[in-house]
């Protein structure tokens, strides 16, 4: 656990939005892939300091439904950046015993992308201590749409009953049905919207806006995000009285 923290409460989740690769590129003149790059390095950070706070579950935003839209030339060497890093981290992942996971329709991702992604979450599939969950090719609105279909698919096979739907029952068909919800959203890069990124799921999450382009995002920023997580009263719609007063009643 982290040092230079006193040992209060710490997000079991934290989901980023990681933002500000291509400026951070084009302040230096590189091409937008160096900021890719240089954004996978700032993931591996992230990861580390997850583990330093004992942060179990971590979700990157690394490519949206809307992302395909870019200039093909950046979905190609964003491909083969994803291809390389989950090849080069394997191992790493494997000896750091974290599990890989993914959410949105990866079956949709190029044939290569797609097997170094399943070999890498197939190989890490019996680790649940640590979780890095990646979101490709994810929206928000597809995922809940597509979540829909499934749940109405299982009231016509008489496996759900359409009039005990609520939250407890859609969410098991959600792509992060075994995944608590985050606790902390981060985004970098200065912007201050959540772009069709985890909607549901943020419900109760805290947000922290940071200015520092994703490449730049180091451990002290990530501890400035932890504070003011810490900082914060949650209160799910209690009064703050009530949570004072009974914590256990925070139980959701
Ligand atoms: C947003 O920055 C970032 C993305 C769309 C892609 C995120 C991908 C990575 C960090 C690399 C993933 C790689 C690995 C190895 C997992 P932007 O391009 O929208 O930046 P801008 O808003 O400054 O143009």
């Amino acid at each position: 656990m982290g040092k230079d923290l006193p040992a209060v409460k710490t997000p079991n989740h934290v989901a980023i939005i990681m933002d500000g690769n291509g400026r951070w590129a084009k302040e230096r003149g590189l091409p937008r892939l160096e900021g890719h790059r240089r954004g996978g390095e700032a993931i591996r950070r992230a990861m580390e300091t997850c583990r330093e706070f004992g942060i179990r579950y971590l979700t990157v935003f690394a490519f949206s439904v809307e992302n395909w839209k870019r200039p093909k030339d950046e979905i190609d060497g964003l491909m083969k950046l994803l291809v390389r890093s989950i090849n080069h981290e394997l191992p790493d992942l494997i000896r750091r015993k974290v599990r890989l996971r993914t959410i949105g329709c990866i079956d949709d991702l190029p044939s290569k992308t797609l097997a170094s992604l399943r070999k890498a979450i197939d190989a890490t599939a019996g680790f649940d201590e640590w979780n890095l969950i990646m979101a490709l090719n994810y929206g928000s609105r597809s995922e809940v749409a597509r979540a829909a279909r499934q749940y109405a698919e299982a009231a016509i096979r008489g496996d759900e009953d359409t009039a005990s739907c609520d939250w407890t029952r859609f969410s098991r068909y959600l792509d992060t049905a075994d995944i608590p919800d985050p606790d902390l959203l981060i985004r970098t890069s200065g912007e201050t919207r959540l772009s069709n990124f985890l909607l549901l799921q943020c419900a109760y999450a805290e947000m922290f806006f940071s200015p520092v382009f994703w490449p730049d995002f180091s451990r002290e920023h990530f501890v400035e995000a932890i504070e003011s997580f810490r900082s914060r009263e949650r209160r799910y719609g209690l009064t703050g009285e009530q949570v004072r007063g009974q914590p256990s009643i925070m139980q959701f």
